[in-house]
Formats: structure tokens, sequence, C-alpha cells
């Protein structure tokens, strides 16, 4: 009943009046959210990170939707087990590609009502154009960046670079592929895609990269960034994200048996 739902509510805040303190302006710096972000209030803030958190938290809201993160269809470097470089999809990849389409139109109907990003790498943007919507390539989305590693294979990487290798199997989140980057560094990239995320009302479909979506995906659902580089990210599977006020319900939608219809 709407109008005992109100009441509740009503009541519910009444609950919180009796505690709730006001900050006072002599008390040190604030944020300040006015119904659920309306407005938004700051006092004496300085800095870099405090700044950061002013822009994050002007762009939360409340609305309803679904953030689907996505790898690239099979890719040729998938097959022969190269890593980076900017291959096409493979066969089994275009047909992904249709797979993932047909999941979105079923979910979505035809309208525009779902926003499609994907990186600047071939892989990706055409494992979107089945879907036959604008999408928007985003650098941030590439995938980590294997410098003078860029196009191996991890045995090849082993015989040749040894050290590297090891030095990788220490410690996946910090190593830095020479001339390339590391988990942590992608982390970074990817902030203006999170705050991006965060701000955007209808449902999103992220189509990236296995090391990229780890980093988005332990993002949602709270998980330690050093989890990042060991977190499962299949290939041709949807990872469904529903955010909501105090977490995100997860459902994964393997693809890949629609490949054989
Ligand atoms: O193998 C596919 C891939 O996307 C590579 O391009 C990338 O280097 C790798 O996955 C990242 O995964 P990991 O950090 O486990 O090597």
């Amino acid at each position: 009943d709407p109008e005992a739902a109100a009441d509740d509510f009503r009541h519910r805040i009444k609950h919180y009046e009796k505690t709730y303190e006001q900050v006072g302006d002599d008390e040190g710096g604030y944020i300040r959210r006015v119904d659920a972000g309306a407005r938004v209030e700051v006092n004496q803030l300085q800095g870099y990170l405090p700044s950061r958190l002013v822009s994050f938290l002007m762009n939360l809201h409340l609305s309803e939707r679904l953030i689907w993160l996505t790898r690239h269809g099979e890719s040729i470097y998938n097959i022969s087990g190269r890593i980076g470089g900017d291959p096409d999809l493979a066969p089994r990849g275009e047909r992904f590609a249709r797979s993932l389409a047909a999941f979105v139109h079923q979910r979505t109907g035809h309208a525009n009502g779902i926003a499609v990003w994907t990186s600047s790498l071939k892989r990706t943007v055409r494992t979107a154009v089945a879907l036959e919507r604008p999408s928007l390539p985003w650098r941030a989305l590439d995938e980590i960046d294997a410098g003078v590693c860029d196009g191996m294979t991890y045995d090849e990487i082993h015989t040749a670079m040894p050290d590297e290798y090891a030095a990788r199997a220490r410690d996946k989140f910090r190593y830095r592929y020479p001339r390339g980057e590391s988990y942590q560094d992608v982390i970074q990239r990817l902030d203006p895609v999170i705050l991006e995320l965060e701000r955007q009302q209808c449902s999103v479909l992220v189509i990236a990269h296995q090391a990229v979506l780890r980093a988005l995906y332990a993002y949602f659902t709270e998980l330690p960034a050093e989890d990042c580089p060991f977190l499962p990210v299949p290939m041709h599977t949807v990872i469904e994200l529903r955010p909501h006020a105090y977490g995100c319900d997860e459902r994964r939608i393997p693809l890949a048996p629609l490949l054989e219809q």
C-alpha cells in the first residue's frame, strides 16, 4: 500500500532525526550531501584526495541500473596464447559477438536504453558491432600494457626473460612489465571510468579485457585491490552487477552455449 509505505518512511525519518547531529562549520572539513545529492556542501576541504571525493560523492545516485561486464570474443591471440597486441577476433569470437547482441536485445529490447563502452582495441570494438548501437571506445579500458612482452606467450617470456617472469610470479599486483604497466597502474587509469560508471543512470555494457575487468569487478564487489590479478573473469560470460545501497548483487551468465544454436 503506497500510503502505508510513505507513512512508514516518514516514521523512519523521525527516528533518524532523534539521533542526527548536524556537523558545525567550525568542526573541520566535511562534505554534506543533502536530499540524496540534490545539493552538495563542501566546508574547509583541501588536498587532492578530498577534492576527488567531492566529485565521487556528487556522482553517486540511487537509480536502479545494471552493469554488464564482459571480455571481448575470443581473439586469434587467445587461441595462440599470446598476450596484448591488437589482434582480430577469431571465428568463435565473432559468434560470441552475435550471442552477446542476441542477449542484449532480449534483455533491453532494441531501444537505446543501454550505454555500450569498449576499449580502443579492435577485439572489443568488433565484439560490439553486432549490437548495432553506438558504442564509446575508451583508451582507459585498453588491456594491461605488457610492454616489451607484448605479443609473446607466457612460455616465451619464461624462456627469454626468466627474471621478469619470476618477478611477476612473486608480486603480480605490483609487477610492472618493462615499458608497460602493473595492475596498480591499470587501477589508477581506470579512475575516470569508475567515476563515469558511478554517474551513469542507465545500464552500461562494458566490453573490455581480462586485467581491466578484474579491476572493475573488484571495485564494485569491494574486494581488496591486491586480489585483482587472480580474480576469475572467464571468456564468453557476462557478469551482471546490480549496484544497491550497500553493495552489489552479482550473476554470471555464460553465453557460450548460445554459440551452438
Ligand atoms: O591473455 C589475455 C589477456 O587479456 C592478455 O592480453 C593480458 O596480458 C592478460 O590476459 C592479463 O592477465 P594476466 O594478468 O593473468 O596475465
